[in-house]
């Protein structure tokens, strides 16, 4: 849960390692630290707890020495809180050797037994020192500092992304990679490592995804990659579809607001290409049709927001496809004995790719001899790379923590997955697939329609509720799961209580909650779909308001039934009710991101929180 770079080429790579931890601090952002080896062969390292900006201002006052080969590391503390001893890089040899790493490991406890047996000290109370002194203690044996990696690598267990330089070779940077991101970086002259492409793709966009269990070397002139034992491994080379102005803020207050701003084009994006002569044929699952008619089940898997889009999708594939569908919490989902068959298609879903308890998940469903398909955003991500296949969605670099671009591309994807399989396994009227194909491609516009006239009310409801303490939510059947994704923007961003409820279940306990002045979001069904069910919500309006909830109803255009029972209705444009998700959470996305605001948090980087969450 770190961001990691490594650079080696003719420029100085103090600047180059900055700006690449500026585009991973998402990933992590309690402290942040860089090595580089200079001109005269020596070895400069400077690490700050705290946002990069410390780090940033601490070199600038006092610069270390220029150089052209480095690492940097922005952290997300497991071992060890954030300070600036456990702060990566760390040093061992001497201090002629950095060690950044990205993970956990999980038997460090016995291996600091066995170096401190030996008499090593450590100045951190981190796992990664304890590799950092592995990886010195072999190279002080062979000098090699690939050999020392491939047998420091046999004995660590977990997950890890671990970089290494040396002193005395400079121009070179190591790598390895087991369960957690690594990807390559070609240039001229000059290669990269990182997290993600996100590190280094403002100087070139030609990449390489390294596989599990592999180890790479990267120098000025090339990259070689082996795995653990050492023998040549083929690299999967792609270029990356966007561009680092993509993931700069582009002259909004926070990454949050431009990626809400950027909702419409995330859904025309995931559309995009998908659909042919008005239905939609997913080209990436060409060569499918035999075993997408055969499927019996559907599981999907995911982690928070991700999971909240599969439980919208539930609906539309049950709908659509006529196959039943669960979803489950990847982390749940992984440790009991779930029944799984060659005829089950378990989806996965995740912005980052990277996600351990989905990857975990999702090898585990493969081993128990489910097909797999992933729904990502990130190209060359280790869950796309581990599954049978792959539905991109097109969101674009999402850098605020709070997925929110990312969600609703999701959810296109699988009602696009959703529209594709019934009509491979003609499960869906030919006319009604059609009407989801018009619908679907009138979404952006109708969302950017909630932007543009509800945007500046919702932020001036935030800002007078900028003192609240706790938000209740309720939603049902797809209002559901978008009341649940509005309690988490809330409460990840806002950190106030948040809960988002069934509607249908407040009888059944939550409705104790509700005293005078409770702030309650409901988002209300259309009439024109189900009548009763809009009837019944607006019941449960009623039942609040009468114990003194203030309401503030996401109801469809031209709804009135809402008006006087609601203290303040939000209106959406109109939509087929399946589509209404789409529609109905950008208040809630604005609403969470405008009382953090009000409040004075930061939006982008919430306490506690990483973008990507590589630990189980
Ligand atoms: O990268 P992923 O989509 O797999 O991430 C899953 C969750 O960690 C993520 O959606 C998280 O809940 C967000 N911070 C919510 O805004």
């Amino acid at each position: 849960m770190c961001g990691i770079i490594g650079y080696v080429g003719p420029r100085q790579s103090q600047d180059i390692l900055l700006s690449g931890l500026s585009r991973l601090e998402y990933r992590g952002y309690d402290s942040a630290g860089i090595a580089v080896i200079d001109g005269d062969g020596g070895l400069g390292m400077r690490k700050r707890a705290g946002k990069l900006a410390v780090l940033r201002d601490d070199l600038a006052s006092t610069p270390l020495a220029d150089g052209t080969t480095g690492i940097g590391h922005t952290r997300w503390a497991t071992h060890g809180g954030p300070t600036d001893a456990n702060a990566h890089p760390h040093l061992a040899d001497d201090d002629k050797l950095a060690v950044i790493h990205n993970g956990i490991i999980e038997n460090f406890a016995e291996l600091k037994s066995e170096l401190i047996g030996e008499g090593v000290t450590f100045r951190s109370e981190t796992d990664t020192e304890v590799a950092a002194a592995m990886i010195g203690r072999e190279y002080s044996r062979t000098g090699d500092l690939v050999s020392a990696f491939r047998a420091v690598v046999s004995r660590l267990e977990g997950a890890y992304t671990l970089l290494a330089m040396h002193k005395d070779h400079p121009g070179l940077v190591v790598g390895a990679r087991r369960n957690s991101p690594l990807v390559i970086g070609l240039g001229e002259g000059e290669n990269f490592l990182g997290s993600d492409v996100a590190a280094f793709v403002e100087h070139t966009r030609k990449a390489l995804a390294i596989g599990q269990d592999e180890i790479v070397a990267i120098t000025p002139e090339g990259v070689e990659v082996t795995d653990f034992s050492g023998a040549p491994v083929e690299v999967e080379a792609f270029e990356v579809t966007w561009d680092a102005s993509a993931a700069e803020k582009g002259g909004w207050s926070s990454f949050m607001a431009k990626e809400v701003s950027e909702e419409p084009e995330a859904v025309a994006n995931t559309v995009r290409g998908r659909i042919h002569e008005g239905r939609v044929e997913i080209p990436e699952l060409d060569g499918m049709d035999e075993f997408l008619a055969d499927i019996d089940r559907i599981l999907v898997i995911a982690c928070g927001t991700a999971a909240y889009a599969g439980m919208v999708g539930k609906y539309a594939l049950e709908t659509w496809t006529r196959v039943p569908v669960d979803v489950e919490l990847a982390h749940e989902f992984r440790y009991r004995d779930p029944v799984l068959s060659p005829r089950t298609l378990v989806v996965s879903i995740s912005q980052s790719g990277e996600t351990m308890d989905t990857l975990m998940a999702v090898k585990y469903a493969r081993s128990r001899g489910a097909k797999t398909l992933s729904i990502c955003n990130t190209q060359g991500a280790t869950i796309p790379r581990e599954s049978d296949a792959i539905v991109y969605t097109h969101a674009g670099p999402e850098v605020a923590v709070a997925s929110t671009k990312a969600f609703v591309a999701q959810i296109t994807a699988l009602y696009l997955l959703a529209l594709h399989v019934g009509r491979v396994r003609g499960a869906i009227d030919p006319v009604a697939a059609v009407d989801a194909v018009t619908e679907l491609e009138a979404i952006p516009g109708k969302i950017a329609r909630v932007l543009e006239t509800e945007q500046g009310r919702i932020e001036q409801l935030a800002h007078w509720m900028a003192d609240t303490r706790s938000v209740l939510f309720l939603g049902r059947n797809v209002g559901y799961p978008i009341a649940l994704e509005g309690a988490l923007k809330l409460k990840e961003l806002a950190y106030i209580h948040a809960e988002g409820f069934a509607a249908g279940e407040l009888k059944h306990g939550p409705i104790a909650l509700i005293e005078p002045g409770q702030p309650v979001f409901v988002v209300v069904p259309s009439p024109r779909g189900s009548g009763e069910m809009h009837k019944k919500v607006v019941s449960n309006i009623e039942e609040i308001r009468a114990r003194g909830a203030r309401v503030i109803a996401i109801a469809e255009e031209g709804d009135v039934a809402v008006l006087p029972a609601a203290d303040e209705v939000l209106r959406i444009p109109l939509a087929a009710p399946l589509f209404e998700p789409l529609l109905a959470v950008v208040p809630l996305h604005i609403f969470a991101m405008g009382l953090a605001e009000a409040k004075g948090l930061d939006v982008d980087q919430p306490r506690n929180l990483a973008k990507s969450v590589t630990v189980e």
